[in-house]
């Protein structure tokens, strides 16, 4: 069934919850493959970026939340890192070609203990969850004391020339290309999910509310990705 992403409105609650698992089991075959020609393998480095920025030793047990096919597993185990991957989708986990240990779960509820992990990582998710200060606070829960996460997501170029690239790309490319290779609604509600997204700013104060200090913000070239970093107090 092809719930109502593609609507006048967005969903929220427990309406978007239904609606982003089903449309990601749906695409989930393909997902890979879209998303490197979408985003010209640079999806491939930002994450060997945000892996870099945690800046933490082999060994270390990361927890990679709403990992999809398991993408960043794969980076942190390069690494020498021990990744667990939780996700809603049981699509999308099928698809997964890493190695690591993976677990169907919601991110907000996750089966793990309080000050269990040393990182936690999270990549192009947040605008799809259904509460963020929720969410920061669950990754707070299971972060022992200075570990540290790592949040990547899509950004507005502040550059009015490279904002409107940016628009014409999302808004009318994407969904394109989505449509040629896998699902056109689920490409269509790509650049519509941009508006779940909060400003960075109210993004930083969230995160510092759930216990982190240390956050900090980058923008990755051309200024359509951003990586939000930190560790817990
Ligand atoms: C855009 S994909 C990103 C996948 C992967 N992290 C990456 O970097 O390619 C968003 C993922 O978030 C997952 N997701 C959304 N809400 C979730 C939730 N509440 N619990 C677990 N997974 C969730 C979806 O199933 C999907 O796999």
């Amino acid at each position: 069934m092809n719930m109502n992403l593609g609507g006048d409105n967005l969903p929220e609650g427990k309406e978007k919850y239904e609606a982003v698992q089903e449309m990601f089991d749906r695409i989930a075959p393909r997902y890979d493959f879209v998303n490197r020609i979408m985003t010209f393998r640079l999806d491939v480095r930002w994450r060997k970026k945000t892996v870099k920025a945690l800046g933490l030793p082999r060994e270390s047990i990361v927890a990679d939340l709403a990992c999809g096919t398991g993408d960043f597993c794969v980076e942190l185990e390069k690494a020498g890192m021990l990744p667990i991957g939780f996700d809603f989708s049981f699509g999308m986990l099928s698809a997964s070609p890493s190695f690591s240990i993976l677990s169907q779960a919601d991110v907000l509820r996750l089966p793990v203990r309080e000050n269990s992990l040393d990182g936690v990582t999270c990549g192009f998710a947040l605008r799809n969850l259904t509460e963020l200060p929720a969410f920061f606070e669950e990754v707070s829960r299971v972060l022992k004391a200075g570990g540290r996460f790592g949040f990547l997501d899509v950004a507005e170029p502040e550059n009015r020339f490279l904002n409107w690239g940016h628009h014409l790309y999302f808004d009318r490319i994407v969904p394109k290309v989505g449509a040629l290779f896998s699902d056109k609604s689920a490409y269509s509600y790509l650049p519509r999910s941009f508006s779940y997204l909060p400003p960075h700013q109210e993004i930083i104060s969230m995160i510092e509310k759930a216990g982190f200090t240390r956050v900090e913000r980058k923008l990755f070239t051309p200024g359509s990705t951003q990586l939000f970093t930190g560790e817990k107090a």
